[in-house]
């Protein structure tokens, strides 16, 4: 092995990229904030919340999102930490929820799932989790804001293993909660970190004891949450889960953590053992098989497109996850879904609201290609002999709209305008047959305004979403003659590469037609379904 090549093996291995997965306000920018805060990217605070703030925003993003106060940054972050690279995907998750936050997880090789001590599992964070839990990604848990009162412990893990199907096992566990916080004990590394109200831990306070039962914890913490902790860490011992590496792994078992990220308690104790547990980037499946990522060629696949990032150049930029080898600035690349090669002239790196030009990057990273109108998301770039990376699943709208052109004259654009922003992602594209009427659908209804106002500042198109009671979108699968009976259904259609769909009002109604045709199989993305036109 050559120098060069053990640097850049080297490179990869110490590379971890990683999504957070949250319900709006568990914490997540704060999170993001304490971790960059740790890895030196940022001196102080609030350089991470200003992003979702319009009192701070300075960046030149769409007017509409402007407008809203909505910034759409929505790319990766990237620091160092004891010897690792670490980049933190952002999965927009507020207003601005959109199919962008489910592709964001296609380029993470693990997920750090955030919730509210006091709110356990919500909405939003079910949704995220279900996409994880596809691609089958590790999954750490880091249950915040304990410094309030909230749930029991052990109905949160119940909760974890109710609603979302995931075992867990807790790495720590909290010595009283809210006003009565006193720490955590760490089942690890057995010793008690200890909580000051209102310091910001730089320097964690901490007892090394034998085990939960060390008389030393009862002097720290008192003979109530002593007696307690005992009691519940035996608990945990009998009845709960075994650490199990290769359940984690496969994202069936999630190491769970309590702590408060505002006050940093328990945040570096994550970060720790998340590298320690974390995996270095992950081999992807393509149409050669599995990608290694250690493989000296450069591979990586769009899994984002930003539109109009700079309103006076009209500019937009693809976003790429380098999957192996490694990037030089200028080098050229097979876009493979076109045939030809192409030279990566200006590739960029962002942080909060920075653009910087990358001039090398390995897998695991994310980097910012310029785009003048050739990329659509899920596109293949790579070195060598050419080869695809499987496609980007699509996802269940949540929202429905029959789409016309007020002006008949500008059809053209119209269609020319849907079709560019459909592959770019930004709405999903139905249509109904026999009549060939455009349905679109999104999983954030502020996506039919980004439409909207797109089409008129951009192609000049005037619009009229009509919209519709529909929630839920499956993909249709199986027996043919049961395939025909569906079509002719006034609720199926086909999405833009040809494949039957079928959209529901509620989830009772899907309930009905799965019992109506049991021959059928309801897909809730298009993951590994075939494209009968392209
Ligand atoms: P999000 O990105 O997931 O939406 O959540 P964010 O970090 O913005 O946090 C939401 C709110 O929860 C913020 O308060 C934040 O300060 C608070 N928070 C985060 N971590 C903790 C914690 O460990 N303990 C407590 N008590 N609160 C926490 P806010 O009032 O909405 O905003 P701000 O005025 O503090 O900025």
């Amino acid at each position: 092995m050559t120098q060069s090549q053990a640097n850049w093996e080297n490179e990869i291995t110490r590379r971890r990229t990683f999504a957070i997965i949250s319900h709006p306000d568990a914490g997540k920018t704060t999170m993001t904030e304490k971790l960059l805060y740790y890895g030196g990217a940022i001196r102080e605070a609030g350089v991470v919340k200003g992003r979702k703030n319009s009192k701070h925003a300075t960046s030149d993003w769409m007017e509409i999102e402007k407008k809203r106060g909505i910034s759409v940054t929505s790319s990766a972050m990237d620091f160092e930490y004891k010897g690792h690279h670490i980049n933190i995907l952002d999965t927009p998750g507020h207003e601005d929820f959109s199919e962008d936050t489910y592709r964001t997880l296609t380029a993470a090789d693990a997920a750090v799932m955030i919730i509210d001590v006091a709110k356990g599992v919500e909405a939003q964070t079910i949704k995220l989790f279900k996409v994880c839990r596809m691609r089958g990604i590790p999954i750490f848990t880091f249950i915040n804001k304990l410094d309030r009162h909230g749930k029991d412990p052990f109905s949160l893990l119940e909760e974890l293993e109710n609603v979302l199907g995931i075992r867990s096992y807790p790495m720590n566990w909290p010595i009283g909660m809210g006003s009565d916080l006193c720490g955590v004990y760490d089942r690890m590394k057995n010793r008690v970190e200890l909580y000051q109200d209102g310091s910001d831990h730089q320097e964690i306070s901490s007892v090394e004891v034998s085990g939960p039962d060390d008389p030393k914890i009862k002097s720290s913490v008192g003979e109530v949450l002593y007696d307690q902790l005992q009691e519940e860490v035996s608990l945990l011992d009998i009845a709960g889960d075994e650490y199990d590496e290769s359940l984690i792994a496969k994202g069936e078992l999630t190491p769970v953590f309590f702590g408060s990220a505002i006050n940093n308690f328990g945040v570096q104790t994550f970060l720790e053992n998340f590298l320690q547990m974390a995996p270095s980037p992950s081999p992807k499946k393509s149409t050669i098989g599995e990608v290694d990522p250690l493989n000296g060629k450069f591979s990586g696949f769009i899994f984002k497109i930003q539109a109009n990032m700079n309103p006076a150049h009209r500019d937009r930029v693809a976003f790429m996850r380098i999957c192996s080898g490694k990037f030089q600035r200028g080098m050229n690349v097979r876009h493979v879904r076109l045939g030809k090669d192409i030279k990566l002239a200006q590739p960029m790196q962002f942080m909060a609201q920075d653009r910087e030009i990358v001039e090398e990057s390995f897998a695991g990273d994310v980097i910012g290609l310029f785009d003048p109108g050739i990329f659509q998301i899920g596109d293949t770039l790579c070195v060598g002999p050419a080869f695809e990376y499987e496609e980007m699943p699509h996802f269940s709208p949540e929202f429905f709209a029959k789409v016309t052109v007020k002006d008949a004259m500008k059809h053209k654009q119209f269609q020319k305008g849907v079709m560019q922003l459909t592959e770019e992602g930004t709405v999903q594209l139905f249509k109904t047959h026999p009549w060939e009427e455009l349905i679109l659908g999104v999983v954030g209804v502020l996506q039919f305004e980004v439409l909207e106002y797109r089409l008129k500042a951009e192609y000049g198109v005037d619009i009229e979403l009509q919209r519709m009671s529909y929630q839920i979108a499956r993909w249709i699968e199986g027996d043919k003659e049961a395939m025909d009976a569906v079509k002719s259904r006034s609720q199926s259609v086909t999405d833009r590469y040809g494949r039957l769909v079928m959209l529901f009002d509620s989830e009772y109604q899907l309930r009905m037609a799965q019992e109506k045709y049991p021959k059928l199989t309801f897909h809730e993305s298009s993951l590994g379904l075939h494209r009968v036109t392209e």
